[in-house]
């Protein structure tokens, strides 16, 4: 703690040297402030120790469908909405002090989708497309397979331990990265009775049957939960919500089910064990919609929702497990609107910049990652400073595009954002507002719906064993880091205490006096034994 505790103070002064430094030399124009930064960069890289410490707490934090190229491409964005230099590291999580690349197939594709590989993030084993919470025995829509097929989850695991557990997202809580968590389902669209057909046990009632020890459960999806005659789209006329409320109090626990953040900012968080939060009946409003001053949907961001979670899981002295998905990053992209996307990428960003101010560095492991990346690029050669979501100015004569029409740098693979008419002429748009939000940029392959990417996505790390993520892993490893990280599921053994650790506080008895007083009762008897004939 001391080394650590000075090492710190080491840093901040030569940070504070080198700004007062290069402050100087912001203005001159020879290369030198290059030089300046990297030296900076790399002091901070000779002094990065590994932290060694038993993770408490570990969050997740899911950016569904956020590539690398939505990472660099939010940065830039979020460089422009606030002013700052381009180039300049606008989100929290990349200035982790670990990264590493995941590897995202699925078992039975090239290319992904969220179900298959949130159960390799958090369950620990690839899976099929579409299947959440089973192995790759399970091929999609046979629910006759789970049995003996299902996986348990870093949830399951750090209950397990004591710890609470928390999901947060965007999306409809049943959904497929948040489903992973706590559902075994062969198909990831049987999130009501009337999709599961009624053969196979839906997302929704497992939530709620099988599932009330999550403290912490905050998104969309109310639809999911109710009787078709509510607005729902249940034919089997439960009330889950209701029936939640009722499986908490059966605990004697104090729960409270909230669905606008109106009744959600007035919640007692000292006094509550449960909270269950659905905003809206499906996938809660894209960021840059909720802050539309015109929207009247009652709806928390996801930043807001991530403390609140903090803020109930931080009772428990044993710590907690969060996933935080921001989940409409994912849709967005699908319907080629890249500035819902790339807004999205900004909140989520948020979010973890709240988990960063409420949460010590020293005890809580943060995990920043994608489940898979988009058909999505930011391409050309536009100058510094052109608007991201503006025309590129051609950079000399003659890189003009050959069919004289003007073009964007961010555009898509596929998508409904077909590039060319039915004449087969690209896409006019001199006279179109590019920055609406509806805008759908350009798309090579006209599909209904734009689809994943196969590369790899980013790891972005920091806290206890961060630096375990530090080459390409295959996507299943982070569900063994986190569970190593903190002590639950397989990897528990490393945490026992060793005999030269000295004392462990708590378990001191355990180890040390009954095996003393064992000693001295057989040592008592076997004299016993001796005198006795
Ligand atoms: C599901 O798997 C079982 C066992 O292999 C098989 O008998 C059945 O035909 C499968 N059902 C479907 C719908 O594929
Ligand atoms: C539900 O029924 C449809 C049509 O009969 C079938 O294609 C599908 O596989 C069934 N799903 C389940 C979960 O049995
Ligand atoms: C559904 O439940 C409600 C309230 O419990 C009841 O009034 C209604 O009759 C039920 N409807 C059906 C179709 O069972
Ligand atoms: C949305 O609005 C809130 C409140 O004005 C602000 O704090 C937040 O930064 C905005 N979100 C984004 C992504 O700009
Ligand atoms: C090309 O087709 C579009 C409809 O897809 C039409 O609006 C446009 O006028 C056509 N352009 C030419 C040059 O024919
Ligand atoms: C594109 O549209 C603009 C304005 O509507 C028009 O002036 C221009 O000629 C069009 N370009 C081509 C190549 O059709
Ligand atoms: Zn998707």
């Amino acid at each position: 703690m001391m080394t650590s505790t000075s090492k710190d103070m080491e840093y901040i002064l030569s940070i504070l040297c080198l700004a007062v430094f290069t402050s100087k030399l912001v203005q001159s124009e020879d290369g030198s402030i290059w030089n300046e930064r990297a030296q900076k960069d790399l002091k901070d890289s000779l002094n990065l120790v590994p932290n060694l410490n038993k993770a408490k707490n570990v969050i997740l934090f899911l950016g569904d469908g956020m590539g690398i190229n939505s990472v660099s491409a939010a940065r830039l964005y979020k460089a422009q909405l606030t002013q700052q230099e381009e180039g300049t590291s606008t989100l929290a999580f990349e200035k982790f002090p670990y990264i590493a690349l995941s590897k995202t197939y699925n078992t039975d594709r090239q290319t992904p989708d969220s179900a298959g590989t949130a159960t390799a993030f958090l369950c620990g084993v690839k899976a099929n497309l579409g299947t959440v919470g089973v192995n790759s025995n399970v091929p999609r829509f046979n629910c006759s397979l789970e049995e003996g097929n299902t996986v348990q989850s870093i949830i399951d695991w750090s209950e397990a331990e004591g710890k609470s557990t928390g999901i947060v997202t965007t999306a409809r809580v049943t959904h497929a990265t948040p489903a992973a968590a706590y559902a075994h389902s062969a198909d990831r669209d049987w999130e009501n009775d009337v999709n599961a057909n009624g053969s196979c046990k839906d997302i929704a009632r497992q939530l709620i049957e099988d599932n009330s020890h999550i403290e912490v459960i905050l998104g969309g999806g109310q639809r999911e939960f109710i009787p078709e005659g509510d607005g729902g789209r249940r034919t089997d006329n439960r009330t889950l919500t209701e029936e939640w409320i009722e499986s908490i109090k059966a605990k004697k626990k104090t729960g409270h089910y909230v669905t606008t953040d109106t009744e959600f900012k007035t919640v007692d968080l000292s006094k509550t064990d449960h909270l269950l939060g659905l905003f809206a009946m499906s996938h809660m409003d894209y960021a840059i919609d909720r802050n539309d001053s015109n929207n009247e949907n009652d709806q928390p961001s996801l930043a807001e929702m991530t403390a609140t979670a903090l803020k109930i899981l931080q009772k428990n002295d044993k710590g907690f497990f969060l996933l935080v998905e921001g989940a409409r990053i994912d849709h967005g992209h699908h319907e080629n609107w890249a500035k819902r996307a790339l807004y999205d990428t900004i909140a989520f960003d948020e979010a973890v910049e709240e988990a960063l101010k409420n949460t010590d560095k020293e005890d809580t492991l943060i995990v920043v990652t994608a489940d898979h990346s988009h058909a999505f690029t930011m391409a050309g050669y536009p100058e510094k400073g052109n608007d991201i979501f503006g025309i590129v100015k051609p950079v000399k004569e003659g890189s003009e595009p050959e069919d004289g029409l003007p073009y964007l740098s961010l555009v898509y693979g596929n998508g409904k954002g077909a590039m060319f008419d039915n004449n087969g002429t690209r896409r006019n748009f001199t006279d179109v507002d590019t920055h609406n939000n509806d805008f759908r940029f350009h798309a090579a392959v006209p599909l209904p719906y734009e689809t994943h990417a196969a590369e790899d996505v980013g790891i972005f790390a920091t806290g206890p064993m961060s630096h375990l993520f530090h080459g390409v892993h295959e996507q299943n490893y982070i569900a063994h880091v986190m569970a190593y990280a903190s002590c639950v599921g397989i990897n528990k053994d490393h945490c026992k205490p060793k005999p030269n650790d000295g004392p462990i506080s708590g378990t001191n008895s355990e180890y040390s006096v009954i095996p003393k007083v064992l000693f001295i009762t057989v040592v008592y008897i076997l004299l016993q034994a001796f005198e006795l004939p």
